[in-house]
């Protein structure tokens, strides 16, 4: 079986960090460049955390290239509080060795497309203002897309506001377009990933396994207590990782195809991904979405893909 080939968009961020580093640890993943947006922190804090974790795993090859610095329309507002104003609280910061390519996001995401010579899996584990961009100023590229997998939304409740998870809650009007595309969408939601925590006892599992297991040690360190101290529970979800997991080995995510659509305008209820459950709308299906994890076999294949990093 030939390696997936992708392009992960992300903001990291502590999950979008275990994410990239599960992509590059896997034979099963062909990363083919990373591309970054506003979201979890700014721009220039997302970009330079990509720089980081690459730099980290010796994979410097890998391209880094910038996207949108705000969502479309709405104002930025970023989850610095959880990730700390760099975006990658808890281990020594250093500086990245290169610069961000000079090629914006959506001009690396094109190369890629074009020049890949099969399609591409996007991956977008951040709020979706490249990928809109991608869906709006690439028409005739769609083609070359295999699939769209994000980190994002939810069946029932939301996770930043009661309505609404993050990614979609920062830039629904992106998150709209991504959904309205007709491109093969998967969305990996909050039910399947606030089974996929971790907590202090892998971090000490991975302590000491080499550079990357310590350093993701060092990001549990401070993700652990934030989601223990704010939410009582007993470790920190790495919703994003589920994402590559999920490329990995589609036996460990259930999903099932029903209409989902992005609330854009309500203010209680914005970034809502209205997902019809039961089809109750007779709409046609818009992506596939994720219901279960068997969170065991995502674990040890987690723990495992990070301690065999150098
Ligand atoms: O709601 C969780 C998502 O928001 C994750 O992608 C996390 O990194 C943040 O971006
Ligand atoms: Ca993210």
């Amino acid at each position: 079986m030939s390696a997936r080939k992708i392009v992960l968009d992300c903001d990291p961020g502590h999950d979008d960090a275990i994410a990239i580093m599960l992509a590059c640890a896997s034979p099963e993943i062909e990363l083919l460049g990373v591309t970054t947006v506003a979201g979890n922190v700014t721009l220039e804090h997302t970009t330079r955390n990509a720089l980081r974790v690459l730099d980290l795993l010796g994979r410097a090859d890998i391209p880094v290239a910038a996207g949108r610095d705000g969502p479309l329309i709405r104002k930025l507002s970023t989850a610095a509080v959880m990730h700390g104003e760099s975006g990658l609280a808890g281990p020594l910061a250093f500086e990245p060795s290169r610069s961000q390519s000079h090629l914006t996001a959506l001009q690396l995401i094109e190369e890629v497309l074009r020049q890949a010579g099969e399609p591409i899996t996007l991956v977008a584990t951040g709020p979706l203002t490249n990928i809109a961009d991608v869906v709006r100023q690439l028409p005739e590229a769609h083609h070359l897309i295999a699939e769209i997998v994000i980190m994002g939304g939810a069946v029932e409740l939301g996770n930043w506001t009661p309505a609404a998870e993050f990614n979609i809650w920062v830039d629904p009007d992106a998150a709209k377009i991504v959904f309205e595309a007709g491109i093969p969408l998967t969305m990996i939601g909050l039910e399947v990933t606030h089974q996929a925590w971790l907590s202090d006892a892998h971090a000490d599992h991975l302590r000491g396994t080499g550079r990357a297991g310590q350093y993701v040690a060092e990001l549990l360190d401070h993700f652990v207590k934030f989601h223990q101290d704010r939410f009582g529970w007993p470790g920190a979800p790495i919703h994003d990782a589920v994402t590559i997991a999920h490329l990995i080995d589609p036996t460990l995510v259930s999903t099932m195809a029903m209409n989902v659509q992005i609330e854009t305008t309500s203010p209680l209820c914005i970034g809502r991904t209205v997902a019809d459950r039961w089809s109750v709308t007779g709409l046609p299906p818009t992506a596939k979405v994720g219901l279960t994890i068997d969170r065991d076999r995502f674990v040890t294949l987690l723990l495992s893909a990070i301690s065999h990093l150098a």
